[in-house]
């Protein structure tokens, strides 16, 4: 295991804010050969690109908040540049990547993401929040792979690079929830690390950009089973949005927040840039670091000037940066083993055995699941596609997973759990 990275955020030289506006040719950099692109690389820029646009929404909520002139110019510049660095992380995306195989990058990310920082999260509440996640992430991972082999005849494997499994986890058909359901209970702002914190807004950052995408493209896609199969699948993504969110300490202040924000970047960046191997990609991310330790800086100025409080006292003056993309296939199969029959019961879980009667999802899951259900579909017809005859690299592997996936269906919450109700 690596050693952890560690760095003062607060003396750590950045690049002065005024030096960071960067004009078109720097803004719109060439993309990266999907053909040669490391799985994890696109994972980086699928992931950076959330947390941006994660900064540029708050900077804009945080503006129409406060009176304050000084602090909305302050976001107004901030955000100016934040922009900027989210157009050329998203601009490192080739246009011959399709939108299956970009949406297979964003699952992948949830994947590995969830699972080495649960296997880090100090916090044991976290931790199990982040598992349940993660299950839910591996099977839409599958499910897509279904897809895209339906449509566009991609090998998945090509693409994850035999990082992360390809296999069912706890089934999408059951991931529908009665939206009260996904609220959990909240870190406490003064007693969990700033760590736990960092990891909570991360991911709650890959998970909305997750629910954008799938929002904003699944459209793309002129075959009705796909379209179908994004609309689920967001659904699930904004169950998740929900689910993180509700882990925030909402007596955060916005300033607090910011600071928070900033400190979040500054956190990933240092980790892009450690692990990158393409070298132009490590100049990028080297650069964004150091414009977000002036961030952090400035916006910790502000904390102390208006709150009086010091972000050193209020997020420690070390941050261990220990997170890379990684293989987690070990660690992801074991808590599938442990933990896909759990099913979410308020702030808490149980298995899907002991649920009640009254258990509010279940008549959600009626509704939306009343007509059919696309993830499930997807699998059927891939069924009846291949019957068993293996054409293409690629296929085995589905084989094999699809065989699991009617196996698990046997015991979905919406039919073998439901007997006694
Ligand atoms: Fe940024
Ligand atoms: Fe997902
Ligand atoms: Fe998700
Ligand atoms: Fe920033």
């Amino acid at each position: 295991m690596p050693l952890p990275s560690t760095l003062n955020p607060w003396l750590e030289k950045g690049i002065p804010l005024d030096k960071q506006i960067r004009d078109w040719k720097q803004i719109a950099l060439p993309p990266y050969d999907k053909r040669e692109v490391d799985a994890y690389t696109r994972a980086r820029v699928i992931l950076m690109n959330g947390i941006e646009n994660e900064l540029w929404a708050y900077s804009h909520s945080f503006h129409r908040m406060t009176d304050n002139r000084e602090l909305q110019a302050l976001l107004a510049r901030t955000r100016r540049v934040e922009d900027q660095q989210q157009t050329t992380i998203n601009g490192l995306n080739p246009a011959d990547q399709t939108v299956l195989e970009t949406t297979i990058g964003f699952e992948q990310v949830a994947v590995d993401l969830t699972a080495y920082l649960a296997r880090h999260e100090p916090d044991p509440y976290l931790r199990e929040a982040l598992h349940f996640g993660l299950l839910e992430d591996f099977d839409h991972l599958y499910r897509y792979s279904e897809l895209l082999d339906y449509l566009e005849g991609t090998d998945p494997n090509a693409i994850v690079q035999g990082k992360t499994d390809i296999i069912p986890g706890r089934p999408t058909l059951d991931h529908h929830n009665s939206p009260e359901i996904r609220l959990l209970k909240h870190y406490e702002k003064n007693r969990a690390l700033p760590l736990s914190k960092i990891h909570v807004w991360t991911l709650l950052s890959a998970e909305q950009q997750t629910h954008n995408y799938y929002g904003e493209h699944g459209w793309e896609y002129a075959d009705p089973r796909a379209r179908a199969l994004y609309a689920e699948i967001g659904e699930v993504e904004e169950e998740h949005v929900t689910f993180y969110g509700s882990l925030v300490d909402p007596s955060e202040t916005l300033l607090e927040r910011q600071v928070l924000h900033e400190l979040m970047e500054v956190y990933n960046y240092f980790h892009c840039y450690e692990q990158e191997t393409d070298p132009r990609l490590k100049g990028v991310w080297e650069e964004f670091l150091h414009m977000e330790l002036t961030h952090a800086q400035l916006w910790g100025e502000m904390l102390r000037k208006y709150e009086g409080r010091d972000p050193e006292v209020v997020f420690g003056d070390r941050l261990t940066v220990e997170f890379r993309f990684q293989e987690n296939k070990e660690y992801v199969r074991h808590v599938l083993d442990e933990q896909a029959d759990l099913r979410e019961l308020g702030s808490t879980w149980t298995v899907k055995d002991q649920l009640p009667d009254s258990w509010p999802s279940y008549a959600y899951q009626d509704r939306v699941n009343r007509e059919g259900n696309p993830s499930e579909e997807i699998v059927d017809v891939q069924d009846q596609t291949h019957d068993g005859r293996l054409e293409h690299p690629g296929d085995e592997l589905l084989l094999r997973a699809r065989r699991m996936a009617v196996q698990f269906r046997e015991t979905a919450t919406e039919r073998g759990g439901r007997g006694g109700r």
